[in-house]
Formats: structure tokens, sequence, C-alpha cells
């Protein structure tokens, strides 16, 4: 009784001070000892009616949900985006509005490796971008590479589960990779940005974003044209040579994450300008390579600035928000759609379906993914729901709760021709932008380029997986062929012949 009382009077006093406020259990009722277990006396056993004890255990063992499959390690910041040019003739969506500004929250990411691996490792990095527009959420999913390994959904797991760590020595391998893509000869434009110092970012702010698909835009007319996206970066791009990386990870290796938050308290905001490339339909024949393929940049398309992104604050709570938020690539608002791209068609798909995994059936409701319109369908229940279903009806058509569609969200529609097929796209020109993009290094980072391949493929032991990687650099640029055959001590002639 004296306990009891006690214990009330203590909690009241300290009620009224929010710092103090009194532990509960997941109940809400108050804790009474959080440092001693309920036992039969000194030295008798643990009661099981110790609820808080039980309790505390149960949700320890439970912290964990599954890592995303790729892209496990990130970090993610909210901030603004301002559209800044009248582009209606393309698209109505309203994000785009000119003077319309977009509450965002981006996550950046490395892709390959687990949830607490280094941030400086060779990698593309996942910049991907959550928009709450007044339609519903426009998740942009890209990253700081303009094109992609393989084009094809299909080619993805298998991709994957070269690159990362082997089954048998939990290592990655170069051996198990090289042999993926030695395959894949699409790759070499993507491996020849991973292998420059462009693979290893100085930070997340000193990067640029891109869609890498092309999209398509529709205007209130219905009129489509395909678009691609680029994040460009205000504080400018810097790269980190291998060496430096290896100085940066032996110190920090959370030292992309440590920048932005830095960044962030100091109030020195970054910025990205979004720029778009745009292509009418009736343009995709005029290239010699197919623009709906993600291994290809469109080179001689001009650029104009849309808008521009401001972060300015980090999240509260890395694991509610960071770890909870979910971007896919179906979560388009009216005027934004994929486009044929196969590569992206997959991605429609799988991001949501490894979320319903990952997160459940009801992430879309977790506050870090909820749109900021009301959502309004009949889609319910499942584990966590905490949707605010009052309404007898729950289903459409009906005459008492009429939920009518709206025009506004109509797919586009296109004429379609060919035959249900299985095969690869005619244009696939696979080495000629690798060629332009070595072209375009500057000495040293062709030098740079050599060296951190090199380094890699050398360790190659299959001399056919060998030759055939170093042919489809041969059949990029000559150059870029034969300095790496030396840099890895390959034969000439093998990787001549076999680029025949
Ligand atoms: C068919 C090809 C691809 C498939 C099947 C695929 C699949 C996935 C999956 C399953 C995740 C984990 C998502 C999660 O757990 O929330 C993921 C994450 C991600 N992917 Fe892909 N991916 C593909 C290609 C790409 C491409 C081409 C890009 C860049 C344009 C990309 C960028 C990202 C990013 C940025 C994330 C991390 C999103 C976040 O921060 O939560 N992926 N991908």
């Amino acid at each position: 009784m004296y306990r009891f009382a006690r214990n009330t009077l203590l909690a009241f006093a300290i009620s009224n001070s929010v710092l103090a406020s009194p532990l509960t259990k997941d109940n809400g009722a108050v804790v009474g000892d959080n440092q001693n277990s309920y036992t039969a006396g000194e030295n008798g056993a643990v009661f099981l009616q110790d609820v808080h004890l039980i309790q505390k255990l149960q949700r320890f063992a439970r912290e964990r949900i599954p890592e995303r499959v790729v892209h496990a390690r990130g970090t993610g910041v909210y901030g603004e985006f301002k559209a800044s040019r009248d582009i209606s003739d393309l698209t109505r969506a309203k994000v785009f509005h000119k003077g319309e500004e977009t509450p965002v929250f981006v996550r950046f990411s490395t892709v390959i490796h687990s949830k607490g691996s280094p941030e400086t490792l060779r990698d593309p990095r996942g910049f991907a971008t959550k928009f709450y527009t007044r339609e519903g959420n426009w998740d942009l999913v890209g990253n700081n590479l303009p094109v992609f390994f393989i084009r094809d959904a299909i080619k993805f797991p298998d991709m994957v589960h070269s690159l990362k760590p082997s089954p048998v020595t939990n290592q990655q391998d170069p051996n198990r990779f090289f042999d993926f893509f030695s395959h894949i000869p699409e790759s070499t434009h993507m491996l020849t940005w991973v292998y420059s110092d462009y693979g290893t970012p100085a930070n997340l702010r000193q990067m640029d974003g891109f869609g890498v698909h092309a999209y398509k835009f529709v205007d209130a007319g219905g009129d489509v044209s395909y678009v691609k996206f680029h994040w460009k970066s205000r504080q400018g791009v810097q790269n980190l040579t291998a060496q430096e990386a290896a100085k940066v990870q032996s110190k920090d290796f959370s030292h992309a994450t440590r920048d932005m938050y830095k960044a962030i308290a100091a109030g020195n905001y970054p910025q990205w300008d979004l720029y778009i490339k745009v292509l009418k339909p009736s343009q995709l024949d005029d290239f010699d390579f197919n623009p709906l393929d993600a291994t290809k940049v469109w080179p001689d398309i001009k650029e104009v600035k849309v808008g521009t992104m401001t972060l300015n604050r980090v999240p509260d709570n890395f694991f509610q928000e960071t770890e909870q938020s979910a971007f896919a690539p179906a979560n388009i608002v009216p005027g934004i759609e994929p486009s044929e791209d196969r590569l992206l068609q997959g991605r429609v798909f799988s991001y949501s379906d490894t979320q319903l995994y990952r997160l459940g059936a009801n992430h879309q409701q977790i506050p870090v993914n909820r749109p900021r319109v009301e959502v309004n369908n009949w889609n319910q229940d499942g584990a966590g729901n905490q949707g605010n279903q009052k309404s007898d009806v729950n289903y459409q058509p009906s005459r008492q709760d009429p939920r009518p569609e709206s025009n506004e969200g109509r797919y586009s529609e296109l004429p379609l021709s060919g035959s249900y097929q299985q095969a690869a796209i005619s244009k696939q020109l696979p080495f000629a932008q690798a060629g332009d993009l070595y072209r375009s290094f500057s000495a040293q980072e062709q030098a740079n380029l050599i060296s951190n391949l090199a380094g890699d493929l050398g360790q190659v032991k299959n001399s056919e997986v060998k030759h055939q990687m170093l042919s489809h650099f041969y059949q990029a640029d000559k150059g870029f062929g034969e300095r790496l055959t030396k840099a890895v001590n390959g034969n000439l002639k093998t990787v001549v012949a076999l680029s025949r």
C-alpha cells in the first residue's frame, strides 16, 4: 500500500515535466522497476508474471527487419523541390507547375554490401527522391551514374548474385562478377563509369543524380513525350581516387552520412537543379541505339532546367524514417508514366513487391511513406493497418458511397505493333558510348580508371573470362583495351581476336 502510494506520487510529480515522463510498458501503463526482475525471494526463480521483463526481451528480439536486398546502406534527408519552368506542353503533373513547391525525402545509398558496410566502397550510389505532391507520391528512384549495367530485368537477380559476396566464402569476388559480365557486352558502358573515380564519390552532396531510364511525360491533351531526368549538384562533383577512398575508410566508414548530417546542422543546405532531356515518340528511331535502352545516354539532346531541390532536415529517427522508407518506380502521378524500357518495367513490379515483404502490406501508411493527400480506396486490413475505415461500403461502384474514378488518372494511349516475342532489342550498340566516355576523361581520369579496373580484372583466374572482358573494353576504344591489357598482363593477340 505504501509502495503504491509512493510510486503514484512520484509518477504524478514527474509527469509535470516533459523530460521526466514516467517509463511505461507498451500498453501505456507505468513501469515499477526497470532494473530488477520480479523474483521469488533473493535466490528464487524469475516470475513469468513479470510482463515488463518478458515484453522488453520480446521486443528486443524483434528489432530487426529484413534489410533491403540491394541498396541496404543509406541515409535519408528531407527537403523541398521548387518547379521553375512552365512545361505544361510536356506534362500535366502539378509537381512541375511553375512555382509549385513540393516536400521531398531523398535516400542516398550504396548498392551491393549490407547495412553496416563502409560508405567508401566502389559502387553506384542510389539517389532516390520521394516527391509528396498534391496529386499523390511520385518516386524518382535513380543513381549517381547516367546508365545501368543491363537492359532487361530478367538479368537483375543473376547480376546481383554475382556482385554480392559468394555463398561459399562470403566474400565479393571479381572472378564471379566478371564471369557474369563477360556475357553482358552492354555492361561495358556502366563498368567504365563504376571503375572510374565516379564509382567512389567524395560525399553525397557533391554528386549528380540520374533517373537513368526514359520515362513518359503526358500533357493535358494526352500527348506523350519521352524524358530523362538529371539532378545537377550545385556543390559541384567531387570524387575520390582509390587511394583517397582507402584513407577515408581507414578512419571512418560512415563518412558520407556524417558529411551530410554535418552540412545540414551547419545550415549548409545542399541543392540540386533538375534538368530534363526530351524526345518525341517520332524521334525514337533517329539514333543508332535504342533510346529506351537503360545502358545508353542521349548524347546530343539539349538539357533544360525545370526546378531546384534543397535538402534541409535530417530524420528524427533513422529506423522509423530512413530504414522504413520505401521508394518505388510504381509510385507515379498523372502526367508521369514509365516508358517501355524493359528494365524499368521490371522495376515497376519489383520494388512494391519487395516492400510488401520487407515492410508489410501497409508500408504506405508508415509516416515517411504516407502520401500528403487522402488515400481513398478499398484496399483494407493486413498487419499494422492504420486506415480510418468507417464506412459500411468497402466496394466500388456503389450507389450509397460512390467514389468516382477520374480521367486525370487514365494511362496514355499509344499505338502498338509487333508480335509476342522473347528477343533482345535490335539496336544494341554495346561499346560505342563506353568509348565516348573513356575519351571524354582527362589523362588522369583515364589512368585511374585503368588502374582501378586492372586491380580487379587482374585477379580473374579464368583466362577466357579475362580476355572476353578485355575485348569488350578494346571494342569500346582500342587505346583503352590496349592499356588495360598491358596493365593486367593479358594477351593482346587473344583480345584482338575476340574483338573481331
Ligand atoms: C530490373 C532492374 C532492377 C531491379 C529488379 C531492382 C530492384 C531493387 C530492389 C528490390 C530494391 C530494394 C528496395 C527496397 O527494399 O525498398 C532496390 C533498391 C534500389 N534501386 Fe533498384 N533495381 C533495379 C535496377 C535499378 C536501377 C536501374 C536503378 C537506378 C536507376 C536502381 C536504383 C535503386 C535505388 C536508388 C534503390 C534504393 C532505394 C532506397 O533508397 O530505398 N535500381 N532495387
